[in-house]
């Protein structure tokens, strides 16, 4: 496995350019398997979760290629609806390809997916779904699903998912009648989504909403060429964590400050000033936070859980106590233990992390267990005395592209092992 050796304490001083978001990225690329034509994705970075989707495509007899930073995807040739079991389980959002194969060949089988390991990751709620619409499904570990045609239906959703909304708003686009989908997500993701499908002729309402409703159509027929996702506000918070843990002044273009208002709100005077323009955050941040009270993560607008681990890390670095409930995943605190390492003072009780920031974080060996917490490791290190290896780095590389060139750029002392 390769790993990051990081030699902390330098300040971060530059700029950053963040590009569309890996949670766009993986349910448009899905929802391609809608059309009978290509369409170009500008501004995309080389991501591994991407790149693993892609590879899917091809193997159900689809096609893309990159021409400079443009993701062309073409699944006009797709014919086999049946899902590779290596390839699905290495990313959760295999499973956003249920609903578009099922609504264009009437059939889909899969295994379920894998994914970050943090906990259980059911999917009961996207096949629920789906039955609501009239697929059939057997199996378990191998599930088969079939539909002679999707009816519209009204769907409530235990829970504000955003894979089950994006799987059940591609499923339902070309499904008889109307679909109404409530308690569904509201993430910029899915308003994205919902954006690209409405380009194409889709009759989509309500998304950024907890009530969606889709007027299903024959066939999405508006053939576009280009589409912009939006960028990626996970990454956007990551470095802007980064940087109030180091110190130093960076400026993250291509942010869209809207998007990452709950953890502006959460840092806003925290020895930092920040200021956003349209396309761009600015931060110049000087000495140690204060600890940030009370964070519970939720779904959008709420504090993003993909953001928990980050926050985390610099937390432990702020001085007095951050409590931080993990409202969405039932266990998303493997980066605990990887701080503990650094002499972070951490309690877990339940699903609350009870931080006592220290500024006495020392370098270590750690592991990046998942994306985030790897990314949250990468915010300690920056910060902590001494030097860190990170090793699983193409665990964090799945969602957080050329990373350590990025880093070495605004001044980190960052190399490749
Ligand atoms: C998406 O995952 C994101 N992934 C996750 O980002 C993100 O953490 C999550 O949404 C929440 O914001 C992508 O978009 C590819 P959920 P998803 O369905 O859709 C439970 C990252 O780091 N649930 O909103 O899989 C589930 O267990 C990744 O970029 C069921 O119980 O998340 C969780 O407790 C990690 N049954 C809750 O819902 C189901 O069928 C929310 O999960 C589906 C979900």
């Amino acid at each position: 496995m390769s790993k990051l050796i990081i030699n902390g304490k330098n300040k971060l001083y530059g700029k950053i350019e963040v590009k569309s978001a890996k949670n766009a990225m993986l349910p448009l690329i899905a929802s391609c398997v809608l059309l009978d034509f290509e369409v170009g994705f500008l501004n995309c970075s080389d991501i591994g979760d991407v790149s693993v989707m892609l590879e899917i495509i091809k193997s159900i007899g689809g096609k893309y290629r990159y021409e400079g930073d443009t993701l062309f995807v073409d699944c006009s040739s797709v014919y086999i609806p049946e899902l590779p079991c290596d390839l699905s389980k290495k990313i959760r959002a295999s499973v956003f390809l249920l609903g578009p194969l099922l609504a264009r060949f009437r059939k889909v089988s899969a295994v379920t997916p894998g994914g970050c390991n943090f906990g259980d990751r059911p999917i009961g709620m996207h096949l629920d779904g789906l039955r609501k619409l009239g697929a059939e499904i057997s199996g378990n570990e191998h599930l088969y699903l079939r539909a002679d045609k999707l009816k519209g239906s009204k769907i409530v959703l235990p829970f504000a998912s955003v894979g089950v909304t994006e799987n059940l708003i591609m499923a339902s686009c070309l499904a008889d009648g109307e679909t109404v989908i409530v308690n569904s997500a509201k993430e910029p993701e899915i308003v994205c989504l919902c954006a690209f499908l409405n380009r194409l002729g889709a009759k989509i309402y309500g998304a950024g909403t907890h009530k969606i409703t889709i007027h299903g159509v024959k066939k999405l027929t508006n053939k576009i060429t280009y589409f912009k996702p939006i960028t990626d506000r996970i990454e956007v918070g990551t470095y802007m964590l980064a940087v109030l843990n180091t110190g130093g002044e960076l400026e993250i273009s291509g942010a869209n400050f809207l998007h990452n208002t709950s953890l502006i709100k959460k840092i806003y005077n925290n020895t930092c000033k920040i200021s956003l323009e349209s396309d761009k955050i600015y931060l110049k941040c000087c000495g140690v936070g204060n600890a940030l009270g009370y964070v519970k993560t939720a779904p959008y607008p709420a504090f993003p859980t993909d953001l928990q681990s980050p926050l985390l890390a610099y937390a432990c670095s702020l001085s007095g106590k951050t409590i931080i409930e993990e409202g969405v995943f039932k266990n998303r605190f493997s980066i605990v233990n990887e701080l503990k390492k650094m002499n972070a003072d951490i309690t877990v009780e339940g699903c609350r992390a009870i931080v006592n920031g220290t500024n006495r974080l020392r370098g270590a060996v750690l592991n990046a267990g998942d994306l985030r917490s790897g990314a949250g490791l990468i915010i300690s290190a920056l910060g902590a005395e001494g030097v860190s290896e990170i090793s699983g780095l193409e665990v964090i590389e799945r969602g957080y592209a050329d990373i350590d060139k990025k880093l070495r750029l605004i001044g980190a002392d960052v190399t490749k092992g």
